[in-house]
């Protein structure tokens, strides 16, 4: 799979190594450590160049030109957070305070969105996006997919991707979002302009395709077509999907070996079932996991019922968490909100939330280096002011985020 040229932010070369001590628990998502979350107690790590290249007890720890004193907290790899929207334009407040007067979320606020997007200058984008990115790395996330989807025109859309691809790797172009109002009575049209000018424009900007399968938004057949055509570029699949009510979305996006369906709000046995199908064939090394990616935050903003968490872990099914950051349905860049919302409401463990909120993410980006803290991974994680993972539920809504490294690189 192709990816776009490097973002800003990378890690200068050659400035030595760091060595992170007196951990009180490593979090490595290293299966040879205690438990899934391959936990290590008094631990310290070793960065050079940007990478991981040693973990092990303190006791052992190499010298290094320089020094991170964990104070006995918590170090854990930096969130991936494999969902959101960040490039757009005004915002919907108003619209949630009606939704906490008893108005229902319907997806119909994504034309206000896409309007004010329109209007806004390229500068005015980036400042947002820069922002919110800002905002999501304080607060421990060192990997962040982005989506295009409020332009909805081939320069609009193109000029979305562009901006997201300065700070991202993971950028997906999501054209299929809605049908906009000029195109309302001519879907077809629409998704011939999606599948044309539209991905050409998209495509060398992006990593991945997406479509809001969904009533009112795109049908099986039309989100089918659009899938395809993107991955006939090289784009990975993802899908909006079961959000708003039961439907096709997730059964497509197995179909198609999309690397993760989002949302999972409202599912039946058949869709666990065809999500517990896919896995990894660890001979020949094919990936084939469709990841069932949970977005407690929008759940939460449009006081919906969560997804059940625990149906699909119980049935075998590889869960992330993820924020969906926009502007409409969940104005949140915090992944410890999500994973303290899917920890107390939807029946996750806590390490389990951990997990899905860090490798799962990865794999929901199909990425190995990312989301796991063993040589050869990228140096990206958090040092929380808590003794254990455990803190970041436990404790709801506390900054316990203390220092991030990104690429080896406090921040
Ligand atoms: O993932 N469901 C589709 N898209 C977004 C919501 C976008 C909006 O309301 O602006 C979501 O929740
Ligand atoms: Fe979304």
């Amino acid at each position: 799979m192709t990816r776009p040229g490097p973002p800003v932010g990378r890690a200068a070369r050659g400035t030595g190594s760091l060595l992170v001590d007196n951990i009180g628990e490593l979090v490595t998502n290293v299966a040879d450590g205690d438990g899934p979350l391959g936990l290590r107690r008094d631990a310290a790590l070793l960065v050079e160049d940007g990478q991981v290249v040693w973990t092990g007890p303190a006791r052992d720890a190499p010298a290094a030109d320089r020094r991170i004193d964990a104070e006995g907290g918590a170090v854990l790899p930096g969130f991936v957070d494999s969902h959101a929207h960040l490039v757009f334009a005004g915002d919907r407040a108003a619209e949630f305070a009606a939704r906490m007067a008893g108005q229902p979320y319907t997806g119909g606020g994504i034309r206000t969105t896409v309007g004010a997007t329109r209007a806004a200058t390229d500068d005015e984008l980036r400042a947002t996006v820069r922002r919110l990115r800002g905002e999501a790395m304080r607060q421990g996330t060192t990997t962040l997919e982005i989506k295009s989807g409020y332009g909805l025109t081939v320069a609009d859309e193109a000029r979305s991707l562009r901006i997201a691809a300065e700070v991202s790797e993971d950028t997906t172009f999501l054209g299929a979002h809605v049908v906009p109002t000029e195109y309302a009575d001519r879907p077809d049209d629409y998704v011939g302009l999606v599948c044309g000018p539209m991905l050409a424009a998209a495509a060398p900007y992006a990593r991945w395709i997406d479509v809001f399968c969904e009533r009112g938004a795109f049908d099986v057949d039309h989100a089918r077509a659009i899938l395809a055509c993107g991955q006939a570029v090289g784009l990975g699949a993802r899908v909006h999907a079961n959000q708003l009510g039961p439907g096709p979305g997730v059964r497509l996006g197995v179909e198609l070996g999309a690397a993760s369906v989002d949302h999972c709000t409202h599912l039946t046995d058949a869709d666990v079932d065809a999500l517990a199908s896919t896995s990894v064939d660890w001979t020949s090394g094919a990936v084939t996991t469709t990841v069932a990616t949970l977005l407690p935050g929008a759940e939460f903003s449009t006081r919906s019922p969560y997804p059940d968490a625990r149906r699909l872990l119980d049935a075998g099914v590889t869960v992330a968490l993820a924020t969906d950051c926009n502007p409409g349905s969940s104005y949140t860049s915090s992944m410890p909100f999500c994973v303290a919302l899917a920890v107390r409401e939807m029946r996750m463990t806590p390490a389990e939330a951990v997990w899905a909120a860090t490798a799962g993410g990865a794999r929901a980006l199909r990425r190995d280096d990312v989301g796991v803290l063993r040589p050869g991974a990228r140096a990206d994680l958090m040092i929380l002011d808590a003794p254990s993972h455990l803190h970041l539920a436990y404790r709801p809504g506390v900054p316990l985020i203390r220092r991030v490294l990104h690429h080896g690189v406090p921040q």
